[in-house]
């Protein structure tokens, strides 16, 4: 789905599908640098990370193994709760392995600083943090992400695997989703 199919929706284009494809782009390069000669297993965090897991990987010229956990952080509301639980754990045993968790957003932070407790408690030989997108004023507690796409305003945004009550996910850019639709 094109942003202009929900212009309507819509009251800001933040990024478009050529933005994201070049920053992933660009963050893949790095990627592929610093696990050059390493296995690699990316974390995707469902449902929002499915987009930039499928293109993060498909960019890389590198090998990766790639799993799956599912949290819930908050639900049908704007707002983060800061309760964090596994909905779908991974499939991978962590041990010895070099992991980097794929993530669409940093808002409070809550969810990754706490999934990044979870998963070093495993014992990877490395853990680090891919998100394409950061709020830095919503953020609640500070995580310490080493690859990271975009800073963006502490608005409602959807798009690009961000949803708002399961919709917009599929649209190919990422906006800011108008008032009229949530309130
Ligand atoms: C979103 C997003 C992150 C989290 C970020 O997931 O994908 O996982 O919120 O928020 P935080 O930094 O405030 O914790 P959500 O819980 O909406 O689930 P979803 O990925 O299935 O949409």
């Amino acid at each position: 789905m094109e942003l202009a199919d929900v212009a309507d929706d819509l009251t800001e284009v933040l990024l478009t599908e050529v933005q994201i494809h070049d920053k992933i782009a660009e963050l893949a390069r790095r990627v592929e640098h610093d696990y050059a000669g390493e296995r690699l297993l990316l974390v995707g965090v469902l449902k929002g990370a499915v987009m930039v897991m499928a293109d993060v990987a498909r960019e890389l010229k590198i090998h990766v193994d790639m799993d799956w956990m599912a949290v819930s952080s908050y639900g049908m509301s704007t707002e983060s709760s800061g309760v964090v639980r596994i909905l779908k754990d991974l499939d991978s045993d962590l041990t010895g392995r070099h992991v980097l968790i794929v993530e669409d957003i940093i808002d409070s932070g809550l969810t990754l600083s706490w999934l990044r407790a979870n998963l070093a408690s495993r014992g990877p030989a490395s853990l680090e943090i891919l998100a394409l997108l950061r709020k830095p004023d919503a953020v609640k507690v500070a995580v310490d992400v080493k690859y990271i796409g975009f800073d963006i305003p502490n608005a409602f945004v959807v798009g690009y695997g961000l949803d708002f009550a399961e919709k917009y996910r599929n649209l190919r850019g990422v906006a800011v989703l108008a008032p009229h639709v949530y309130e």
